[in-house]
């Protein structure tokens, strides 16, 4: 039997496209969640289509020829989403910008887009709110509001042919789960929608050289709606999250193109919108007066720089059935790595014990400097004696017990000093040649000696 030309099926959860349709993914296993996708001919006007842009023609051309002034930087005018993006936005390119309903998203991207109007044409599109709505947030906000233009749009056509009009510097587009193009015939949001719109909004935006921002919303398991399709066309994705604390907003990059990844940006939310955290260690040390066993300050490396995170762990007899080992906001296989160690090189038996360990604050921290503070908490929670409340540590630690130097030891010092912290356990290949004033440094170089430098700083 002939297949139907022009026809495919793409799965809405991962992305993957078959040629005939079946009850469930291969790819992802997910069920019944395969759509039609129409696959424009000739004369189509989404992504392989004419759509107006696929004439500008490039040229080949040597790499040092290439004029670099032309991709300035352009500052957001809020320095935390700046170093998420590497330095700030770039002409040409496409953003990303995901998060949970309620993260903040609108009033970020509406913050930044009223001052960035004062001196570059911007568009905001918006397809959820209504125009009086937006307004009305910028108004309370206090935002200035007489150079940002709105329209309110979900068909894509009809927004680039706008954009087209306009010349914007910057389109943000809030969201493109509920953008759609007649073409597809699937409903808005799904997989082939969110696909086909993003193609050709950022097609427009490369070849117009406008800054292109979409706001995507994450499905239930928190990943972003339609997530590998969208992935290769953008060029940086950021994720806005909600901390423990819901005050208190994380953005990470997730890809860059243009800069690193693994850059936190903290914000607040509060009456005004959303503020920038400039001291961010300080929100994450609301430590009380007195201090219990097992809790410790860490410092940890986010993107460029560090911060002091408190670490709590918790270790107790376990109730029958198999011991637990939870970690929140850490590696939980990291956590079961580092207990072996501890039993094998530090003598330690938690076997028939649960550990729980919670980074405090809603921090994620994946970074291999905060294992000797996991292993250093775990052994004063298990000897019920608490840590002086002065004290941070930081370092790796190997199968074989030996403590592995981190990157930027000197600035993790340095920004615990800064912070009123006089002692240190570090490991000695971090040893500062002169300690920061007033600050003891403890060089450790097997975790044997870290469990002895503990034993005598018990408060
Ligand atoms: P919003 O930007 O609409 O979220 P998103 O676009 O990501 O879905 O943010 C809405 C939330 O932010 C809402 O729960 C209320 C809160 N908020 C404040 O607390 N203060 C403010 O000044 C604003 C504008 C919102
Ligand atoms: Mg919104």
């Amino acid at each position: 039997m002939a297949k139907k030309r022009g026809t495919a099926y793409v799965c809405n959860e991962c992305g993957s496209d078959y040629s005939k349709w079946q009850g469930q993914c291969s790819d992802c296993g997910a069920w019944n969640s395969l759509s039609e996708l129409r696959i424009p001919g000739g004369s189509g006007r989404t992504s392989a289509g004419k759509g107006g842009y696929a004439g500008a023609r490039s040229e080949v051309r040597l790499l040092k020829d290439i004029d670099l002034a032309k991709m300035p930087r352009i500052g957001s005018g809020m320095a935390e989403l700046d170093r998420v993006l590497g330095g700030g936005l770039v002409p040409g390119s496409a953003v990303l910008l995901g998060g949970n309903p309620g993260a903040g998203k609108s009033t970020l991207l509406l913050q930044i887009l009223c001052h960035l109007a004062q001196h570059l044409p911007a568009l905001y599109i918006t397809g959820e709110e209504s125009l009086e709505q937006v307004a009305m947030r910028a108004q309370r906000l206090g935002l200035p509001m007489d150079k940002l233009q709105l329209f309110s749009e979900t068909d894509v056509e009809a927004m680039v042919a706008t954009a087209e009009q306009l010349k914007p510097g910057v389109l943000v587009i809030d969201s493109i789960q509920v953008c759609h193009l007649a073409d597809v015939q699937s409903a808005p949001g799904s997989v082939s929608q969110v696909r086909e719109c993003a193609a050709l909004l950022t097609r427009f935006a490369k070849q117009t050289g406008t800054i292109l921002v979409l706001v995507g919303h994450v499905t239930k398991d928190g990943t972003l709606a339609g997530p590998k399709v969208l992935e290769h066309m953008i060029d940086c994705s950021l994720m806005l999250e909600a901390g423990g604390d819901n005050r208190f907003r994380t953005l990470r990059g997730q890809k860059n193109r243009f800069g690193a990844v693994n850059e936190l940006g903290i914000f607040a939310m509060g009456e005004q919108g959303l503020k920038e955290v400039k001291n961010p260690s300080a929100i994450f040390l609301s430590r009380t007066a007195e201090v219990n066993s097992g809790s410790l300050v860490m410092v940890v490396w986010e993107g460029t720089r560090p911060l002091l995170v408190e670490l709590q762990a918790l270790v107790d007899d376990c109730q029958g059935g198999h011991p637990r080992r939870v970690a929140v906001g850490a590696d939980q296989n990291r956590l079961a790595m580092l207990l072996a160690v501890l039993h094998r090189h530090g003598g330690l038996q938690v076997g028939d014990q649960d550990v729980f360990i919670n980074v405090v604050g809603g921090v994620k921290v994946f970074e291999t400097g905060a294992d000797l503070a996991t292993l250093l908490a775990i052994v004063s929670s298990f000897r019920d004696r608490p840590l002086p409340r002065d004290m941070v540590v930081f370092g790796e630690v190997g199968l074989s017990g030996e403590i592995r130097p981190v990157p930027g030891g000197q600035e993790r010092l340095k920004e615990a000093a800064k912070h009123g912290f006089r002692r240190a356990i570090v490991p000695r290949a971090n040893m500062p040649k002169k300690a920061p004033a007033g600050m003891e440094v403890i060089g450790v170089e097997k975790l044997t000696a870290a469990l002895a430098a503990i034993e005598n700083q018990y408060t």
